[in-house]
């Protein structure tokens, strides 16, 4: 996508935002269309806003439980694409632990897909809400420095970020102890820093990522205290980016481990509004898509 489609998708959140603020929410772009989010790995805001998002769009939208279903069975991933499929639905939303898992589905199926979140890949529409976010708050993003920080090697959103960012000319930061830094990662175009401290300095976003502890499989595993310590982010590190620098975390958060709860709930934080981003990031993405659709 060039920079003039992402904005151009941004721009028809914002008619989103303004809709999702009515009393009456519906629109009918989906109406008599059939939506299945599949989700693997669990979920909070993707999940519901994805289904708010289709809801709102007039779709009739289906939430499969897998933990009911017969992938507790054994049912492979194919397999499973395979059987969604022959139910004719004309989007499937897909979460998945592993990385790749949503493009190979996409080829077993007849219908568009979109990806919720593969393994530690990549979280399109996380990186779009969170654009938007920035968008709103600070008029634009080219020029911008957001400063990126935490357990970047297990992070699908500091993935998604980096390329969404740099695509719309903001200069990127990456924070982390070298532990939790993919090797090569400085070839995405972006700085990287293991203190903190120097990181934070003149940042206009501070963008918090969670300690991915289900991804570590006996590594490397930092105590939380210690990691706190360095790489938590309070008001005193706050300090050392510009004076109205404001704070972005995609949740869920752990607190006192990334992120303090003063500096989360504070005056410079953007958390709940990402949350409300995300429905109608989700909404314009489902409607670009259905101008795609079979008999659009
Ligand atoms: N940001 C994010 O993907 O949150 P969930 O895991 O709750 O969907």
């Amino acid at each position: 996508m060039s920079h003039l489609d992402i904005e151009a998708l941004l721009d028809r959140a914002e008619d989103y935002v303004a809709l999702s603020r009515q009393v009456e929410k519906k629109a009918a772009t989906l109406r008599g269309r059939t939506q299945i989010n599949l989700f693997f790995e669990p979920s909070t805001r993707t999940q519901a806003s994805f289904e708010l998002a289709g809801k709102r769009l007039g779709a009739d939208v289906m939430n499969m439980s897998v933990a009911s279903s017969s992938v507790k069975k054994g049912e492979t991933l194919i397999d499973t694409a395979a059987t969604l499929n022959a139910m004719r639905p004309d989007i499937i939303v897909v979460r998945h632990h592993a990385a790749g898992a949503v493009n190979l589905l996409a080829r077993k199926v007849g219908c568009s897909v979109v990806n919720a979140g593969d393994g530690a890949h990549e979280h399109p529409t996380q990186a779009l809400l969170d654009a938007l976010t920035i968008r709103r708050n600070k008029g634009r993003i080219q020029g911008l420095t957001v400063a990126i920080c935490g357990d970047i090697l297990h992070s699908r959103v500091a993935r998604s970020n980096i390329i969404l960012l740099n695509a719309l000319g903001a200069k990127v930061r990456l924070i982390a102890p070298t532990t939790l830094l993919p090797v090569g990662i400085e070839r995405m175009g972006v700085e990287i820093f293991t203190d903190m401290n120097k990181g934070l300095e003149g940042a206009d976003i501070v963008m918090m990522l969670r300690l991915q502890l289900e991804r570590m499989h006996g590594a490397f595993v930092p105590s939380p205290k210690e990691y706190f310590r360095y790489y938590g982010l309070d008001h005193e590190k706050l300090e050392r980016a510009q004076a109205d620098a404001l704070v972005m975390h995609p949740g869920p958060m752990n607190r006192g481990v990334e992120i303090s709860s003063a500096v989360a709930d504070g005056a410079q934080s953007l958390i709940r509004e990402q949350v409300e981003m995300g429905v109608a990031v989700r909404m314009a993405v489902l409607d670009a898509l259905a101008q795609h659709l079979p008999n659009a």
